[in-house]
């Protein structure tokens, strides 16, 4: 039997490049990822003896209401628990979304080329429609282009927007989103802001979507614990949504989508508050070191506002990655954004930091 047009011309999505599978290949004994945005700090001790506590017990079904995790999330973001809803990483929370809302028949999702790619691979492979705006020449979201389609187009349901952006690392302004949400404020559409990176944000007029949603009922955020919070591997994203958002979520989810062992994980990261902090310093150093190492090598780049850094290699990005590949650094190619000549550059400890501008240099000489 065929599988659907749709499922068909969908591209498996790429991770970044195991570390063991580079030393294999090329022989390396040192290697060094910044290729998937991750937390270059390892694990809590806090976390480790929660999860190692938990092992005992893992012939057990978790608990599939999340309790203990909800109580601890909603107190660390200030929300009632009954807003909250978790997914075995935010992806599986944009999956079910749109399973909720979308009819494949007639409505459709926006969000902008250049934007992360989940949100149309989840639109696709349930057959909605997925609609981009393009991307502004200084690679930022061009919501003026959006909140006129919006206006025109009733089968838009979802807006995805992920602020600050991931492969770019932009962002957009309180005032261009207050301008935005002037016209995308509608009962039959859902703004979903993707706030996997909130944590590292600097730039004052960034629109902090918690804010937001007290005046706009139909925004619904997205956090991750995959990234400042260090549970990448452990897979929990967060919804913050109306609760009658979460009641229709909850029907759908499978009873138990958070495992055990991350639900004892995130108590103990959101206790770690060392940790956190740890992380969100080594971010902005290293993000400060990359942007001035940049700056001095003449290489075109995108400041970020996120734990990662695109640059413009100034020739095919393939070919730069795996050059930089035999000099043991694995940073990430975005071609299938339509950037053929941007790497992206993940903030990892300082001494990754260094190996990977070194060996940057030797490359783009
Ligand atoms: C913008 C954005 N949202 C969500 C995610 C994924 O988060 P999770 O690990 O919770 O699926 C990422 C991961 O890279 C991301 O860049």
């Amino acid at each position: 039997m065929k599988a659907l047009p749709e499922i068909q011309s969908l591209h498996p999505y790429q991770p970044g490049k195991p570390i063991s599978e580079t030393k294999r290949e090329l022989g390396l004994k040192h290697v060094y990822k910044l290729a998937s945005n991750e937390s270059p700090l390892g694990t809590s001790p806090m976390v480790r003896d929660a999860v190692i506590a938990a092992v005992d017990e893992i012939n057990r079904y978790p608990d599939g209401a999340c309790f203990e995790m909800r109580q601890a999330v909603a107190a660390y973001y200030g929300v009632p628990p009954q807003n909250l809803m978790f997914g075995n990483g935010s992806d599986e929370i944009v999956d079910i979304l749109v399973q909720i809302y979308c009819d494949p028949a007639k409505d459709s999702i926006l969000t902008s080329q250049g934007a992360f790619s989940a949100y149309q691979i989840s639109a696709q492979s349930v057959r909605v429609r997925a609609q981009t705006t393009a991307l502004t020449s200084d690679l930022r979201f061009d919501l003026k282009a959006m909140a006129a389609l919006i206006e025109k187009d009733p089968s838009i349901r979802f807006v995805f927007l992920p602020n600050p952006n991931n492969p770019t690392g932009t962002y957009f302004t309180a005032e261009e989103f207050d301008a935005f949400m002037a016209v995308a404020s509608r009962k039959d559409l859902f703004v979903v802001l993707d706030e996997a990176y909130v944590e590292f944000v600097r730039a004052k007029d960034f629109p902090r979507g918690q804010d937001y949603q007290k005046k706009y009922p139909n925004i619904l955020l997205l956090r991750t614990m995959s990234k400042v919070f260090g549970l990448a591997a452990l897979r929990i994203g967060v919804l913050i949504a109306p609760p009658e958002v979460c009641d229709m979520f909850n029907r759908v989810r499978k009873p138990f989508n958070i495992n055990s062992l991350a639900q004892v994980a995130v108590v103990a990261s959101l206790r770690d508050k060392e940790h956190l902090e740890k992380i969100k310093q080594v971010t902005w150093d290293g993000l400060d070191y990359y942007h001035a190492q940049l700056d001095k090598m003449g290489v075109k780049y995108w400041p970020s506002q996120a734990n990662f850094v695109l640059f413009d290699c100034g020739r095919d990005a393939g070919e730069v990655f795996q050059e930089l590949l035999r000099e043991g650094v694995i940073l990430r190619p975005v071609k299938p954004y339509g950037m053929p000549n941007y790497l992206r550059m993940s903030v990892g400890l300082q001494e990754e930091n260094e190996a990977a501008i070194r060996a940057l240099q030797k490359v783009l000489r």
